[in-house]
């Protein structure tokens, strides 16, 4: 069954990248001259996904502001004349772009919690999802790619790449065996594993294609690490019975929620920038002297 909707859950705190986060969305914060969350819907509007939700919290409705459309704003930069126009069209852009619904997490339950409160505008379909604060940029939408190889191996599909014992023990660890070009099947999953505890260095990055009765799964879940309802041991769970595909994806991904990723996608995507490709450049040459 083809993958039609995509659910963005983008409630968390944001604790790690506080005090920038105290008052604003961490899926807000820009790479270069665009706010996160709108990388992952022109993701999933790539990916041929029509209709996307937005789960949101307290103190995030400016993602709703930013997807909308500001009159005053275009007036002015109508104003502005050939010289605005392009700035007028890329406002005009993030409200058209999409078709987005939004719900609220009443409470940072978890992942999983999130993910239920989408669960009416699903409705009795397959799904995808794109964590917030995960950028994910290549040439193929990595959103597409599991959404492929859901549709291929009516499976619930899953991200995956290799990552260092520093990150394992912080996301999500895989049991899986090869199958064939970039595809393993997985058996067997754990959340924040610790090092004795990891199946494997392979951890899901941000992107997943679930069947719909995974929000069975989530209805009767415990609580699970961190005290939260987790959305990996709902997919365990599927994991476990039916197993899921790990597809290793192409395209590189920022964690948007981790300092050093957004340092490490605004460096990437400003030199490639017209605009700032050519000054980066420089100014990076120039400081890496003394470095
Ligand atoms: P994270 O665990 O990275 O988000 O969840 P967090 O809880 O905001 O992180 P820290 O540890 O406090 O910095 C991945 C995605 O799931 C969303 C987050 O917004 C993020 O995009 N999320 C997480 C929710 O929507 N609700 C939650 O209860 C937890």
């Amino acid at each position: 069954m083809k993958i039609r909707k995509a659910v963005i859950p983008a409630a968390g705190y944001g604790t790690r990248v506080l005090p920038a986060t105290k008052a604003m969305p961490k899926e807000m914060i820009p790479i270069v001259d665009k706010p996160a969350i709108q990388y992952n819907v022109e993701e999933a509007v790539r990916s041929g996904i029509e209709e996307i939700c937005i789960v949101l919290s307290r103190g995030k409705n400016v993602v709703e502001d930013h997807f909308d459309r500001a009159p005053e704003l275009e007036e002015k930069l109508k104003d502005g004349g050939e010289a605005k126009a392009e700035l007028l069209e890329s406002v005009i852009y993030a409200a058209k772009c999409a078709k987005i619904t939004y719900v609220r997490q009443q409470e940072q339950l978890g992942l999983g919690h999130a993910i239920m409160q989408a669960k009416n505008f699903v409705g009795g379909e397959p799904f995808a999802v794109l964590y917030g604060d995960d950028v994910i940029i290549g040439e193929d939408p990595c959103c597409a790619q599991v959404c492929r190889a859901f549709e291929q191996l009516g499976k619930g599909a899953v991200a995956i790449k290799e990552v260092s014992d520093e990150f394992i023990v912080k996301y999500s660890s895989m049991k899986c065996e090869y199958i064939k070009d970039n595809l393993y099947n997985i058996t067997d999953m754990i959340e924040k594993p610790t090092l004795e505890t990891k199946f494997s260095n392979f951890s899901i990055l941000g992107r997943c294609a679930l069947p719909n009765e995974v929000f069975d799964i989530l209805e009767n879940l415990p609580k699970g690490a961190g005290g939260e309802y987790q959305l990996t041991d709902a997919m365990k769970v599927l994991a476990l019975r039916d197993g899921m595909t790990g597809v290793d994806f192409t395209g590189k991904r920022y964690d948007m929620g981790n300092k050093f990723g957004i340092l490490m996608a605004n460096i990437d995507v400003g030199l490639k920038h017209p605009e700032t490709a050519e000054n980066l450049k420089a100014y990076i040459k120039e400081i890496s002297k003394n470095l």
